[in-house]
């Protein structure tokens, strides 16, 4: 079975079919889901998606991009719901230079502030960095986010700086772009981070790895990256699986 730790069910893209897709992930070898929030809508809808499916999770933050017009009630309202019994992580936080909107210091200060969240509630953090190793690093850094613990989502940096993350204690979220043909930088990453340290997500309905590529994404098609990351790291897909099922347990922290 396979732990998909970063999907976006709640995405739009899905109104045609996702119940019917949901329901079908077990049997088609897919144990769990971790559904990962971006706005105050997308955690609402993550919630009854919770409800709804026994091996759904949640993960409940603001995406940096959604970030621009955040109030402090807007945390009060999501550290609340992070009590709930099925939500596994605060996330996605983090920094998103890729867009300039909403400028870069309203960006950190929700970042800074939801690492204070996570830390209050005791729940790792999913972290979004997109042209932002620096100041990810910075940050992470000075809020002692080794404390925290989480996961680099969608990891597109170097080794170099994965070293960093690894040494706070993050995990690395690797998905379809692993089997694009411009990998190289993220073969590397993936080849240097110690097994032990990797999960396996999709960003659906993003990033659908090769012959998907520009489609939309879905969990059905993590075989494909479990094979080039067991390509990669000489182990067999089966082998993968298992071993990153139960790192995202310890990520989640919950029973294997
Ligand atoms: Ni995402």
């Amino acid at each position: 079975m396979i732990f998909e730790t970063h999907a976006h069910y709640d995405d739009e893209a899905f109104d045609e079919d996702r119940e019917e897709l949901l329901q079908s992930l077990p049997e088609r070898g897919i144990g769990r889901v971790v559904n990962v929030g971006s706005s105050l809508e997308s955690c609402r809808r993550t919630i009854a998606l919770m409800e709804r499916y026994p091996y759904l999770y949640g993960a409940l933050g603001i995406h940096p991009s959604d970030s621009g017009a955040l109030e402090e009630k807007d945390l009060v309202w999501l550290g609340r719901q992070c009590a709930l019994e099925k939500c596994v992580a605060v996330g996605e936080i983090g920094l998103d230079y890729y867009w300039d909107e909403p400028e870069r210091e309203i960006q950190k200060k929700w970042f800074v502030r939801q690492l204070a969240l996570a830390r209050e509630v005791s729940l790792p953090v999913i972290i979004h960095s997109r042209e932002a190793a620096k100041d990810t690093i910075d940050i992470l850094t000075a809020e002692k986010a080794r404390e925290i613990g989480g996961v680099i989502h969608c990891y597109s940096y170097s080794r170099e700086s994965a070293r960093i993350f690894l040494d706070m204690g993050f995990y690395i979220g690797i998905g379809g772009v692993l089997t694009f043909k411009n990998a190289r930088k993220l073969k590397e990453a993936a080849e240097y981070v110690p097994m032990d340290r990797i999960v396996l997500e999709t960003d659906s309905p993003y990033l659908a790895p090769v012959p998907y590529r520009g489609k939309r994404n879905c969990s059905l098609y993590l075989p494909l990256v479990a094979a080039e990351l067991a390509a990669v790291k000489g182990l067999t897909p089966e082998e993968v699986e298992r071993i990153t099922w139960e790192n995202a347990c310890k990520l989640y922290r919950m029973e294997a």
